[in-house]
């Protein structure tokens, strides 16, 4: 059993503003909670990601906040020491934000103890109202899977000036609103450099360079299990390992250390 005390949003804080690193996976039960946990992944994301890789799902669209409960509450069941996010899935925030509320407390009573939102602009109110109410909240910017209809597929957010100058200005507002952490999803690595030096809260990066507080990938992924391509920014930790624990080890030895990922061969 690791000796480590319980993450907590101080020490997640504490880590970003000393630069050590923060290393996140994917969770999505509780017999992977614990493996996780025991590597030393310092935070859990209870994905909707599930819907793809779970469910079979083309997209994260069809989750229902009834599949995250559930998942939410054996990853919870399972880990001991890891900070636990879980995602609000599609159609849970967007109607309203008392129904935002509700469907945040049932995640937070499932066991999370923070929920993330994807978006920026419209997000930062609801952002706001939860976390007045004691919810902690995660912050999603650049692609977001949600919306991957309206963004015309999986590409690459803020290249252009005017879109890098959006991506600043909703990073800032969900700041104001209140968000404990931000992750940033397919950006180009400077300017998620650039928002993890400005910003007092840890920025989590998926596709966006070595430069943030920490690194986050579907658990899957990492594990070089897929039916599809994987983007080009992941890394098949299996590869050299024998175990999923050593596996998850050395992501989080390798977020740790700088070495995941690696700008040059990820092409940012
Ligand atoms: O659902 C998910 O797995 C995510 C990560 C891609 C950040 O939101």
């Amino acid at each position: 059993m690791n000796s480590r005390k319980p993450l907590t949003m101080h020490r997640l804080r504490e880590m970003h503003a000393a630069g050590e690193k923060i290393a996140m996976l994917t969770c999505y039960d509780a017999l992977f909670a614990h493996v996780l946990d025991e590597a030393g992944v310092d935070v859990l994301l209870v994905g909707d990601s599930l819907g793809m890789v779970l469910q079979g799902h083309p997209t994260t669209l069809p989750v229902t906040i009834d599949d995250m409960v559930y998942h939410a509450a054996c990853v919870a069941r399972g880990n001991r020491t890891a900070w636990v996010i879980a995602d609000m899935p599609f159609g849970s925030y967007q109607e309203s934000t008392e129904s935002a509320i509700h469907n945040a407390v049932r995640l937070m009573q499932a066991g999370a103890q923070m929920v993330k939102l994807e978006g920026g602009g419209w997000t930062a109110p609801i952002a706001q109202r939860l976390v007045e109410r004691g919810i902690p909240v995660c912050g999603h910017l650049g692609f977001t899977p949600q919306s991957v209809h309206a963004l015309g597929g999986y590409r690459v957010q803020g290249r252009e000036d005017t879109a890098a100058d959006s991506l600043r200005r909703q990073a800032e507002e969900l700041i104001v609103a209140g968000v404990g952490m931000l992750v940033v999803e397919m950006i180009p690595a400077a300017l998620a450099r650039e928002l993890t030096k400005r910003l007092a809260v840890p920025v989590i990066g998926i596709g966006a360079g070595v430069g943030c507080s920490g690194q986050v990938l579907v658990l899957h992924d990492m594990l070089g299990v897929s039916v599809d391509r994987t983007p080009r920014f992941v890394r098949n930790f299996m590869a050299g390992n024998s175990s999923i624990a050593g596996a998850a080890r050395q992501y989080v030895a390798d977020v740790k250390a700088n070495r995941f990922p690696d700008d040059e061969v990820h092409g940012f």
